[in-house]
């Protein structure tokens, strides 16, 4: 089995090994170590009208946190097309060690577990308590423990060191995060990266916006809707911020939900990665 690493609090390196007999491993305690909860209204909403993220990525998570119970029999069931298919493009090898960052209630990770195969890792991270639990019992009724650890933490500090992640999952997520923490967000994946590595992300488009009605609603509802907005999930010019990060994409799929709901999925390597690891 491949050994991966994570950070401890302190920043030594620690050995996590694949098989957390508790299911879940939280690094960030009563939900908040990053010090995140101010509100954050300092996105202007330049770039193309992308409406601002007007409250805290704590009270986003939380308003995930709440709706965990009820997530995987509402909206994923909406989104199962979509997660098909970035999984056949991410498609990870045999032995790999993949990352799903905001894995919500682990809907992907019996499919991750199933392609990595009894070498593999995944490794299953989310910043809500509830999810995390949901994702741990899904893991644990699976019988998939010995391969797949969930972990608390925040997706703008990943507890990971640097080039230990074969493949990272971002699914539904990023659009969650202000201009500024998804660079964050970006910049973290980029650095767990492992030579060669890819990161796939499905996000909610904006690119034709001008053209869908779903979207001028959605964001109308975004913006007057009262509480609409804990959601933090807005149309963003996701493969823009993914190529300002640093990365080649390798391929892009626009589609719709639902035959409404636009979404895009991107495969992409941190750009000018031309760094071989001779354990792939
Ligand atoms: C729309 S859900 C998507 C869940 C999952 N990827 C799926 O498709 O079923 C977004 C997830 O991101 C998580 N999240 C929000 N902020 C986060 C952060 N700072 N770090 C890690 N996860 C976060 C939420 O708790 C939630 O589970």
């Amino acid at each position: 089995m491949r050994t991966c690493w994570t950070t401890t609090e302190s920043g030594a390196t620690d050995r996590n090994r694949a098989g957390n007999p508790n299911g879940v491993r939280s690094s960030d305690g009563a939900g908040n170590r990053n010090g995140v909860g101010k509100r954050n209204d300092s996105e202007s909403g330049r770039g193309g009208g992308t409406l601002p993220v007007p409250v805290s990525n704590e009270t986003v998570r939380a308003t995930y946190d709440r709706w965990a119970s009820l997530y995987a029999d509402t909206v994923a069931r909406l989104e199962a097309p979509s997660k098909r298919r970035a999984l056949d493009l991410l498609d990870p090898d045999p032995g790999t060690c993949v990352l799903d960052v905001g894995c919500g209630p682990g809907l992907t990770l019996g499919a991750l577990a199933e392609r990595v195969g009894a070498g593999g890792t995944i490794y299953a991270l989310d910043a809500a308590p509830g999810m995390l639990a949901d994702a741990a019992d899904r893991v644990h009724r699976s019988g998939d423990a010995g391969r797949v650890s969930v972990l608390g933490g925040d997706a703008r500090r990943l507890p990971f060191v640097a080039g230990s992640i074969d493949a990272v999952l971002a699914f539904d997520v990023l659009e969650l995060f202000d201009r500024a923490s998804l660079r964050a967000v970006l910049d973290e994946m980029r650095r767990v990266l492992a030579p060669g590595g890819v990161l796939c992300a499905v996000t909610m488009d904006r690119a034709d916006v001008e053209r869908s009605r779903f979207l001028r609603g959605y964001e109308w509802a975004y913006r007057h809707v009262p509480g609409f907005a804990r959601v933090g999930c807005r149309p963003f010019d996701v493969p823009a911020a993914i190529r300002a990060a640093g990365f080649r994409i390798d391929t892009l799929e626009r589609s719709r939900r639902m035959d409404v709901w636009p979404v895009v999925t991107v495969c992409c390597r941190p750009d000018g990665d031309d760094r071989i690891d001779p354990e792939r």
